[in-house]
């Protein structure tokens, strides 16, 4: 029978490699559920999987290869934005569509790309104003050096600003920095005690920053690590004890206790023996096939306009709560909460949203004030309740 064919372009190696595997799990499971029950219009979904090793330039080429030579028009990929960047000018000129299942820094639109994780508006803004009122104003911006932390930490110096905050130092590290590297700043931030420790490096070098700051006598308790890139993943592999008291933003968390993310868990840990690597990136992934798939139905061709069609303004019932594809600019209407990690290396959400923010690329309307938050009460589980 003919398949579907769709690209994964996810590494399993390299430093990216612990939340792209996440990525590609989450893509996974959704083709498998699709395809046990029945497919789509009866026809199975077929993932083609490459493997860009980590390694930047190569999700350009491998993507130009999927779409020339395997005659693939549809792919799901990349965690960073310099892997999204290479990817961009391919499908364009190629007219293929690319879904994005990763937070990144906003500022970007393109009619071929379905972009499935949070923007600044989503995440940094709510995180800032959480972090403001419950530390301080005074933050210290440590991070990888390319697009995304630079311009991410633009837009949270500007946030900062305008809630009268202050940043008193800035640092940017290879994406292969080790502990050791982050030694001279960890004894700045040290000596300069900043109430909040705004991280943006990623992957290996994430995992690799927190532990040198617990060995440094780093305490989350009373100077966290607030990271928008730290995930259960990365917290796994920087075990319980440094990763106490260190806060994330995100609009899923492995922790949320609903039917729906139940569900989630269990069939993933049905299909891949655990769930300690599933994101929030490996949820937008999951749930990025499912509307594809749901798209696909209805157009019945795989063709770029048609299924863009299709999704645009497209809602799914994901784990995370109800999510829709924005059609004034292709980005994703998702729910935003905040979690701090426990004493057992778990995230628990502290507050969150009312309801799925609108995505706001551009940040065109800044207002930092007007969130409405609620602190949950949290049940003696320790897990948010829903
Ligand atoms: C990222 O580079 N968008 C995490």
């Amino acid at each position: 029978m003919k398949s579907w064919k769709v690209g994964l372009l996810f590494s399993e190696i390299g430093v990216t490699s612990i939340i792209e595997r996440s990525q590609l799990h989450g893509a996974l499971l959704a083709i498998d559920r699709i395809n046990a029950s029945g497919g789509v219009r009866g026809r199975p979904v077929e993932p083609v999987r490459y493997e860009p090793e980590s390694v930047t330039q190569r999700y350009g080429e491998l993507a130009e290869k999927m779409i020339v030579e395997d005659k693939i028009n549809v792919i799901f990929g990349c965690y960073t934005s310099s892997s999204r960047k290479e990817v961009l000018p391919v499908v364009e000129r190629r007219n293929a569509l690319f879904f994005y299942p990763t937070l990144y820094e906003g500022f970007e639109y393109s009619p071929n790309v379905i972009y499935g994780g949070a923007c600044p508006n989503q995440n940094s803004v709510p995180l800032a104003n959480y972090l403001m009122k419950a530390y301080g104003n005074r933050f210290y911006f440590v991070g990888s050096d390319y697009i995304y932390p630079r311009e991410s930490n633009r837009v949270m110096r500007n946030i900062l600003r305008q809630g009268g905050g202050e940043v008193l130092g800035e640092a940017y590290f290879d994406l292969e920095a080790k502990g050791a590297d982050f030694a001279s700043v960890i004894d700045d931030i040290m000596e300069k005690k900043p109430d909040v420790v705004f991280a943006t490096v990623v992957g290996q070098s994430c995992i690799e920053f927190v532990k040198a700051y617990h060995a440094a006598g780093g305490n989350g308790r009373l100077c966290p690590i607030a990271s928008l890139t730290m995930n259960e993943g990365e917290i796994d592999a920087i075990g319980p004890e440094a990763s106490a008291g260190h806060i994330t933003a995100a609009p899923y968390f492995r922790s949320i206790n609903s039917p729906a993310n139940r569900r989630f868990l269990k069939s993933y840990e049905e299909k891949f023996g655990s769930t300690v690597d599933v994101t929030s990136c490996c949820e937008a992934a999951y749930s990025q096939v499912h509307m594809f798939a749901k798209a696909l139905d209805e157009t019945g061709e795989l063709e770029t306009e048609c299924l863009r069609e299709a999704l645009l303004g497209a809602s799914f019932d994901a784990p995370q709560g109800q999510i829709k594809i924005d059609p004034d600019n292709n980005h994703t209407y998702l729910q935003s909460r905040i979690a701090k990690v426990d004493e057992t290396g778990e995230f628990v959400v502290e507050s969150k949203v009312r309801r799925a923010i609108k995505p706001d690329p551009y940040l065109v309307f800044p207002a930092i004030h007007d969130w409405s938050f609620r602190t949950l009460k949290v049940a003696a589980s320790g897990r948010e309740n829903e």
